[in-house]
């Protein structure tokens, strides 16, 4: 099983996304699957012009040349690919933006409707599983409502508050939910399906207590650095 992954935050290594990240590809790989990682700001992707040549003028060929030249064809070959992203501003981060854009050579240029929907069919038909990793700063869920509006039927983890998979690495719900990672990882890796259960579990929701505690010890820090008056 190959997955090809991308790790989306500035801050790379330092970062959590790539903590977790690093989680999933470690328990995929150690059952058996053939995994590549890249850091997206590393990478030289242009921003699409839209000028529809990959559409119109040299079908399923974008006219600018750089990295996508080789991730396109990456992408078209794995059988799993993951994108981990931090959650900015609501949304997924820029650099994810800029690369989903620069896809569009692998969609066809007609309509077709699906579950009331219109949409483009893939140009190419072997499909692929989505794996969307993504932490936020705020404790609730709904900061993940545009991750799951944009990669319908993937596999979404969810890590809010974030800095939890530090700071509450001994809480049991924080090492519940990385066994959880760990599993799903395995489970894909092996081509099995995540079931309902387990899909569930890997969005983290945290009891209004840990919130509590979550919002309060973030306050306590962050007033060091809130200059009174
Ligand atoms: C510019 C910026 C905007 C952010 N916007 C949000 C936000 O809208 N909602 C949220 O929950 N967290 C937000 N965060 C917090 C990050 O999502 C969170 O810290 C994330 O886990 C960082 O991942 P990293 O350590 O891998 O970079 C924002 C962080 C930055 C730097």
């Amino acid at each position: 099983m190959k997955i090809f992954a991308f790790s989306c935050s500035p801050r790379k290594q330092h970062g959590v996304t790539d903590s977790l990240l690093n989680i999933f590809l470690e328990s995929a790989e150690a059952a058996g699957a053939e995994v590549t990682k890249h850091y997206l700001t590393d990478l030289n992707i242009n921003g699409c012009k839209g000028c529809f040549s990959c559409w119109w003028g040299t079908p399923g060929k974008c006219i600018h040349s750089d990295d996508m030249d080789w991730i396109i064809p990456a992408i078209l070959d794995t059988d799993i690919l993951v994108y981990a992203t931090p959650v900015y501003h609501d949304n997924i981060i820029h650099y994810l933006q800029r690369l989903r854009e620069r896809t569009l050579p692998l969609a066809l240029p007609e309509f077709i409707v699906n579950k009331g929907e219109t949409t483009h069919p893939g140009r190419y038909s072997r499909k692929r599983k989505q794996v969307i990793i993504a932490t936020a700063g705020f404790p609730e869920s709904s900061a993940f409502e545009v991750t799951e509006r944009l990669f319908q039927g993937a596999t979404h983890i969810h890590l809010p508050s974030s800095v939890m998979i530090e700071h509450g690495k001994e809480l049991p719900i924080i090492q519940g939910f990385i066994q959880d990672v760990k599993t799903a990882a395995r489970k894909l890796a092996m081509g099995e399906d995540i079931d309902e259960s387990l899909g569930s579990r890997l969005k983290l929701v945290y009891p209004p207590e840990v919130k509590e505690i979550i919002i309060k010890q973030h306050n306590e820090m962050s007033a060091k650095y809130t200059p009174s008056g």
